[in-house]
């Protein structure tokens, strides 16, 4: 039985994922393909339903992405956001055109909550708006479920043919009841039964893996992340001991990380498989000694990561599986039919080149981040893990400005584990974006007792963000950044000064280099 599945096509806009998401919070598998997806393939599945995204372009102008109208002979619901709205009703003959007012942000929608989209929804409700394009007449056939002043047709649909269009986001919070109508969407239009859940994953994904891997062997990569532990234990849990992990510790992970990691997956730890750990901190402190320039040092990292590696896998000998914690997002192809946007750039990567293996294997594939952490804590991870914030893979390489040493290693280190300390024990810690401290390359003057020292600046940094493309500095309780610095002056030798760093990216980056 192939599991039902919704279907987002991709216009282009910027929540594409995000609509997967919610649909998945549904209990309902979610896929987000390009607007030009072929529909043979769509045919193929177990399609219940279709949803078109917004995206920044006008139906009228030239070039705009646009499907054929065979879509909605596909025989299921479809409900189109914001320019899929306006490209459903353009597709299906109605009027589309530049509203002589737009609207953008939280707005007061009055809906008509007789209709199953909006059942159990306020009459008035807020949600967000983003459109300079508005449906100016519905097709025929069509009937308005919602609308603003200002906004004639906020809502429409066409129950007898499963066709429904809002022009406000569902998806994003800011709408009060977006989930509401979302669920009323995939539940009571498409008529999923919600069988997307992380132990029926969790469970099938183990037998698939059995299924595939035989008597073979398996050998992953692990860091101590998120991806590449969950996908390392589903590995055990289906294969015991055919896995290998290799574990490299490069001498720049976060204090006692390596240990941490060691602790879980080593001999004493909860799972039954091979586990490999290479101590190669000198190695790395050896090839980094003397490199100041950011990106030599990335590639020096990434590129000895390799060697170690390939070291390693060459004593294992040949295996049939290389394990990847991939996850959906690297996967999506973005709407506009252009290559995945993936930071790849950001990744120790290579590593298929250099091991010998016939095939990948990714069991995490089809999970966004929040999914893989719920299959993280089915799979009996411990939570600290799981909630692990993200980490770079050339580590506190790029946390560190000018030449990485073993001293400001362990400096780096002590003190980003008091900030961690202190912004857990306030509270803080669940929900903060990305927070971290960094060396500076600066040393200046300061007292101690009677003394004169000249000391490291160590930076604070603590952001939010939503795609790590963009994100803003939080504004962190003085309180708490004060203890942290008197701490860290006061326990990590080598340090008279903190400093906070509030620039957001752009124009600063997240890590600090
Ligand atoms: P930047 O510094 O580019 O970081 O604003 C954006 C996000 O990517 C993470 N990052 C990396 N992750 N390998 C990784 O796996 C890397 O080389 C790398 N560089 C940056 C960074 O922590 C942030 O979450």
């Amino acid at each position: 039985m192939k599991r039902e599945t919704i279907v987002v096509m991709d216009f282009g806009g910027q929540y594409n994922q995000l609509i997967a998401r919610r649909v998945r919070e549904c209990n309902v598998y979610c896929e987000v393909h390009p607007y030009n997806v072929e529909l043979d393939k769509l045919k193929e599945m177990n399609l219940k339903g279709i949803i078109f995204t917004g995206g920044p372009n006008s139906v009228y102008a030239e070039g705009s992405p646009l499907c054929g109208k065979e879509v909605f002979q596909l025989g299921v619901p479809v409900l189109g956001i914001c320019y899929g709205s306006q490209l459903m009703a353009y597709l299906l003959g109605g009027n589309v055109s530049t509203a002589p007012v737009s609207e953008y942000g939280k707005t007061e929608v009055e809906v008509d909550n007789s209709k199953v989209l909006f059942q159990g929804v306020s009459a008035t409700t807020i949600c967000w708006m983003s459109h300079t394009d508005y449906i100016e007449k519905v097709p025929e056939g069509f009937t308005v479920t919602a609308h603003t002043p200002v906004c004639p047709v906020a809502g429409m649909e066409c129950a007898e043919r499963g066709l429904y269009a809002v022009q406000f986001h569902p998806e994003v919070m800011h709408t009060q009841e977006g989930m509401k109508m979302l669920h009323n969407f995939v539940a009571d239009i498409c008529g999923c039964k919600g069988d997307w859940k992380m132990d029926s994953f969790v469970e099938t994904s183990i037998a698939a893996i059995r299924e595939k891997v035989g008597n073979g062997k398996a050998l992953c990569a692990l860091s101590g992340g998120v991806d590449s532990s969950v996908a390392a234990v589903l590995l055990a849990k289906a294969i015991g001991k055919q896995l290998t992990c290799v574990f490299v510790d490069h001498g720049l992970l976060r204090k006692n990380e390596g240990d941490e990691v060691e602790e879980i997956f080593g001999p004493n730890g909860a799972y039954d498989l091979n586990f490999v750990r290479v101590n190669a901190q000198e190695r790395f402190y050896a090839k980094l000694a003397g490199v100041e320039e950011p990106e030599q040092k990335r590639k020096i990292i990434g590129e000895e990561f390799i060697r170690v590696f390939e070291e390693e896998a060459k004593k294992i000998g040949a295996v049939d599986y290389l394990v990847q914690g991939t996850i959906y997002p690297d996967v999506i192809e973005s709407g506009l039919g252009k290559s995945a946007v993936i930071k790849s750039h950001h990744n120790v990567g290579g590593l298929p080149d250099c091991v010998d293996f016939k095939e990948i294997i990714e069991p995490l594939r089809l999970l966004f981040k929040d999914e893989v952490r719920k299959a993280g804590l089915e799979l009996g991870i411990p939570e600290k893990l799981v909630y692990r914030q993200p980490f770079p893979g050339p580590g506190l390489g790029v946390r560190i400005v000018g030449e990485v040493t073993a001293e400001k290693v362990r400096i780096v280190q002590d003190a980003d584990a008091i900030y961690r300390e202190e912004v857990g024990k306030a509270g803080l810690d669940k929900g903060l974006g990305q927070y971290f401290a960094a060396l500076t390359n600066m040393r200046s003057v300061g007292v101690m007792g009677d003394e004169r020292t000249y000391d490291y600046a160590v930076a604070l940094r603590a952001v939010e963000t939503s795609d790590f493309m963009t994100a803003e500095a939080v504004h962190l309780p003085w309180e708490v950044l004060s203890v942290v610095t008197s701490r860290i002056v006061n326990e990590v030798k080598g340090v008279n000064r903190v400093l906070y760093d509030c620039t957001g990216k752009p124009p600063g980056t997240i890590e600090f280099e």
